[in-house]
């Protein structure tokens, strides 16, 4: 069974350069893709607190484990602290709930999910009369000493973050003892990052690609969006290959050196995702693909 090739991170640990997104996939689905995934030789599984799915995500990775397909070892599982827990003191409860509902004793990753705090509590989007989210002051670099704490107690393997800008990284980097690993952020075509991912390479974190695909699932898309997997030029790179526009779109990801989650909950789709170790982009259509960058962000954090 091919294998997605590792990564290695900042602090020696090895990670798959590919694995599967499970924002959006609803909970009566994510059990049955999680199996299919790893049946088609999926190990890494990315997870959420916010994506509200986490114990059915666990279901399938006990099943596999029990029915003797992988061992613990072979999975690498990512999960994130939600904006509401970023208090120090409410980060190990956070990842301790995560691993309960996971059914997991350890996490291979856990990342602080966004740089900003939300008024602490159960409610995951708190808002005010007016609908307005409520923030709170907690800083994200103490909440990072508290990533360090798990860390060290063997909860997570390594820590990293998510939705970081350079000068969040810095700052970050300025105030800690463990460097993050990864910072996992919006990358495809039409957001290809370039500067922030040089940033990151040059501080030895590695960039996490979501929505690679354009997430055309996002629950805001409108009609008359631009769909980065309809895209006629994506289309024409794709029939030179004898590859589908989302197998360009992924290895594109992968050979610039990005790890990159594409969520599918359709077994044929999944496995199509992970057919792209077959073939390589010529350097002039990675520029091309370079090139249809439009600052096309789709997940920017509205109130
Ligand atoms: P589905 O889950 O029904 O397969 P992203 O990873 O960028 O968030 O994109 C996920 C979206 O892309 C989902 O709507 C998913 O639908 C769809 N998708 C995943 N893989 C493919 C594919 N190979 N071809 C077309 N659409 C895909």
């Amino acid at each position: 069974m091919p294998q997605a090739p590792k990564i290695k991170f900042n602090n020696g640990e090895e990670f798959p350069i590919f694995g599967l997104g499970t924002w959006k996939s609803k909970p009566g689905e994510v059990t049955q893709a999680v199996m299919d995934a790893i049946d088609v030789g999926y190990r890494h599984f990315d997870c959420a607190h916010v994506y509200a799915n986490e114990k059915e995500v666990g279901a399938a990775l006990k099943k596999k484990m029990e029915d003797g397909t992988v061992t613990r070892g072979d999975l690498y599982i990512t999960s994130k602290l939600w904006n509401t827990y970023h208090k120090p003191d409410m980060v190990e409860p956070a990842l301790k709930t995560t691993l309960q509902n996971l059914g997991l004793e350890y996490l291979d990753l856990y990342l602080i999910h966004w740089p900003f705090a939300l008024k602490e509590g159960d409610e995951l989007f708190p808002v005010d009369a007016e609908g307005k989210a409520i923030f709170s002051d907690a800083d994200y670099v103490d909440t990072w000493k508290a990533m360090e704490q798990v860390q060290k107690k063997g909860l997570t393997k390594s820590i990293g973050v998510s939705n970081f800008n350079k000068r969040q990284l810095e700052r970050l980097l300025a105030n800690c003892t463990v460097p993050p690993v990864t910072n996992q952020i919006e990358v495809h075509p039409y957001l290809n990052q370039k500067k922030l991912i040089e940033f990151c390479k040059s501080k030895n974190i590695t960039i996490t690609a979501y929505s690679p695909l354009g997430s055309p699932d996002r629950p805001w898309a409108k009609p008359g969006d631009p769909q980065l997997l309809e895209d006629p030029k994506i289309k024409t790179i794709a029939e030179r290959y004898g590859k589908t526009p989302a197998q360009v779109i992924l290895k594109y990801q992968v050979q610039r050196g990005c790890i990159t989650i594409p969520k599918s909950v359709n077994k044929k789709r999944i496995q199509e995702n992970f057919e792209i170790w077959d073939f390589e982009l010529s350097q002039d259509d990675m520029t091309l693909l370079d090139s249809f960058d439009c600052n096309g962000r789709i997940c920017p954090y509205t109130e």
